[in-house]
């Protein structure tokens, strides 16, 4: 069960005052009642929802894309600290959702969340080699070797053996910016793996999910609704 307000916002048409507006206005019903309360608690799978007369479709999952910043925990929720599920606006909370897969406290950049688990499960499973991309400033410049032995199949000091991963550099800076596509999603996998080609990540953003980049025109904290092309480019993905 939902809230009215809530579940008409987070389908991304109206503002959660807009809503209450038109709730005020006495233009919302309910299986043919007039909604009285913004905080009618509705089923909204079963119960008829109409705006001005219209029935209202209301979407069972949600997709969102998040340009996460740096300071924020990866979870839904978390007893001590601020978590990404914490700081999505309102109009776009749902009590079901989770973020796909995790990043670390100090990573920022995409960050997919869903209340949809097939949706989240075809991403983050190794097996279906989802390549994310991330940019990484590290300490030194890379070799050949470094980019051979990513390819190989990283292996970490307890015999984790990671997938195929790529890796190349960007720039010929001092702390040079580096790009790595891994598929899969092992607890600090990125900085554990160049810790074993002797690499220090000194910053790390997660740029691509498939074939669906970060949108440029997110800034930092925010999060927009995923279009169905967004869904497709995630599983067209040049690599594969
Ligand atoms: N690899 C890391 O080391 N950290 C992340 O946040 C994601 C991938």
């Amino acid at each position: 069960m939902e809230r009215i307000d809530k579940l008409l916002a987070s389908q991304g048409t109206q503002s959660r005052s807009d809503i209450k507006k038109l709730i005020k206005s006495g233009l919302v019903t309910v299986n043919g009642e007039k909604v009285r309360d913004f905080s009618l608690k509705i089923n909204p799978e079963k119960d008829m929802i109409c705006i001005n007369g219209n029935p209202v479709h209301i979407q069972k999952y949600v997709y969102l894309m998040m340009n996460k910043p740096s300071g924020i925990v990866c979870a839904t929720k978390d007893k001590k600290e601020k978590t990404v599920i914490d700081i999505i606006p309102d109009e776009f909370k749902r009590k079901d959702i989770f973020p796909v897969g995790r990043l670390d406290k100090d990573t920022e950049g995409l960050l997919l969340i869903t209340n949809d688990g097939a949706f989240a499960h075809k991403i983050t499973s190794p097996e279906k080699n989802i390549y994310k991309t991330y940019h990484a400033v590290i300490d030194s410049g890379i070799n050949e070797n470094d980019i051979a032995a990513f390819e190989s199949g990283i292996t970490f000091r307890d015999g984790t053996k990671c997938k195929k991963a790529f890796l190349r550099q960007l720039n010929d800076e001092i702390n040079p910016l580096v790009e790595v596509k891994i598929c899969e999603g092992m607890f600090h996998q990125v900085k554990k793996m160049l810790t074993v080609r002797g690499k220090n990540v000194l910053y790390l953003k997660r740029v691509a999910i498939g074939g669906l980049y970060l949108d440029s025109a997110l800034t930092k904290n925010s999060v927009r609704t995923l279009n169905d092309l967004d869904i497709l480019t995630i599983f067209v993905d040049e690599l594969h």
